[in-house]
């Protein structure tokens, strides 16, 4: 096989930094050994985020300069609607500034009664949201407004190394029976992320989306998809359900939102742009409610706490992530990383997902116990050996504690490596893997960490920590 190259040249450089194991040691030292904390001059390789971080085309840059500024009704507003009809087609599409503000709209809505004058008032007790896996700001927007965020993704998506097509499924059977436990009435709404962030970055199938969609609609619950990574899931589908292969990536996106009442989006992933997202819906009632709060915080419906320079990006981007000759370079890319790591037998989130490789921290690093955060302490170590930023998936952002300061532990304890799309080089990639196979050799030396000062929500972006002596 050819190897597979990236699908573009390079038109403009920004230089990267490096460090030395000393000067590593003391910058983690006054970040409290917290990777948000790092100031990003000091990173070499930043593979926090795949978010906000893409490098955008010649084209989107050439939108930028074109942006339409006007209060209202900018030409970058249509431009924008028109691109996002033509792969959602939704009724209505209002931008946001990104993806949580979308959730915060949402939720304030679903969560909330509203009085005679239009006042969202009494949010939602005793109310209850599904999904796969709820990202930590759908979750923390959920149980913001007073309601329940329930996970129910398929039990082969909680274990690492089982390998599934479609690791990202919802378990149809368990959605039906909680709808049937706490009651249709109680569900607002139903979600589904594509991809799975916070399970791997693991596909959804065309058919569980169709399944997913049909029992919403017996128990006349509707139906949202969390559509960051629309592009990546809708390429999964392509190269792994049958039926899909010859269908256009554009084609299959269309059938995805087909069997849904609406999305939120962060623009910052898919749509290769630096900032922004939406939310979409067919309801016209739910819209007018959606755009009063809209207007509080974010801005005009056709802009949205945007610019009509951003919009711009946001349509090209959006032009540019249906390509399929792109997102071959993307899933190829990206399991090049993992094919590296699986060599040294370095475990994994297997099959891998689209946006980033996820190590699995538990079986990795056997003898740190889950209380002491093995996924925060390989982020440190990854850092120190080789001025590489990561983000733990695990107990520091999901664990629960209850009154007595007892942690039960997240499902999964995992290390994200995201990659930022169109920035990174292989060589750039080679080098991380290379730093992982140095880690590997003396993992057993690796100590755990424990948390010193944390706030009560998401709490993994501002904690401090301290490595446990
Ligand atoms: N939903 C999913 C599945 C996400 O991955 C994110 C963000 C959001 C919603 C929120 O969007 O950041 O634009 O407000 N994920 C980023 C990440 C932050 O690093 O995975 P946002």
């Amino acid at each position: 096989m050819k190897t597979i190259i990236e699908p573009f040249k390079i038109k403009s450089v920004e230089y990267v930094k490096t460090t030395t194991k000393d000067e590593r040691e003391k910058i983690l030292k006054r970040a409290y050994y917290n990777p948000f904390r790092i100031p990003a001059e000091d990173v070499l390789i930043d593979l926090l985020t795949d978010s906000g971080t893409s490098a955008m085309s010649a084209k989107q840059w050439a939108g930028i300069m074109d942006g339409d500024e006007s209060y209202a009704g900018s030409k970058s507003y249509f431009r924008f609607e028109a691109q996002t009809k033509k792969i959602f087609g939704f009724k209505h599409i209002i931008p946001v500034h990104q993806g949580r503000a979308a959730e915060r709209i949402l939720f304030t809505k679903l969560l909330s009664e509203i009085d005679d004058d239009g006042r969202f008032i009494n949010a939602g007790k005793g109310k209850y949201i599904p999904n796969n896996n709820h990202f930590d700001t759908t979750r923390a927007n959920i149980e913001f407004n007073g309601g329940i965020a329930e996970d129910l993704v398929i039990e082969e998506g909680k274990h690492p190394s089982v390998l599934h097509p479609f690791k990202g499924n919802m378990d149809t059977k368990k959605l039906e029976e909680f709808i049937k436990k706490v009651g249709a009435k109680n569900i607002p709404v139903c979600m589904l992320t594509i991809t799975n962030n916070a399970g791997g970055g693991q596909p959804v199938s065309m058919q569980n989306i169709r399944e997913t969609s049909k029992i919403c609609k017996k128990y006349k619950i509707p139906f949202f998809l969390d559509a960051c990574r629309f592009a990546e899931n809708a390429y999964f589908i392509k190269i792994r359900e049958k039926g899909y292969e010859k269908k256009s990536i554009l084609e299959i996106c269309n059938e995805m939102f087909s069997y849904t009442d609406g999305c939120t989006m962060s623009a910052k992933k898919d749509a290769f742009a630096n900032i922004g997202g939406f939310i979409a819906m067919n309801n016209d009632e739910w819209y007018e409610q959606c755009k009063n709060l809209i207007i509080i915080t974010e801005g005009f419906e056709t802009y949205g706490g945007l610019a009509g320079r951003d919009l711009e990006a946001i349509a090209q981007g959006l032009e540019e992530v249906i390509d399929e000759n792109y997102l071959h370079y993307r899933i190829a890319s990206t399991k090049y990383l993992g094919e590296k790591l699986l060599s040294k037998n370095i475990p994994i989130i297997q099959p891998v997902g689209g946006h980033a490789i996820y190590l699995d921290a538990k079986g990795f690093l056997p003898h740190i116990p889950p209380e002491q955060y093995p996924g925060q302490a390989l982020v440190v170590e990854l850092f120190r050996a080789g001025g590489i930023r990561t983000v733990e998936i695990g107990s520091v952002m999901f664990g629960k504690f209850d009154k007595n300061g007892k942690m039960t532990p997240a499902d999964m304890e995992l290390v994200r490596f995201a990659i930022p799309r169109r920035v990174y080089t292989q060589s750039h990639i080679d080098y991380v893997a290379e730093i992982m196979w140095e880690i590997n050799d003396y993992k057993k030396k690796i100590k755990g960490i424990k948390i010193t000062e944390s706030p009560k929500f998401l709490k993994h972006f501002t904690a401090k920590f301290a490595p446990i002596a």
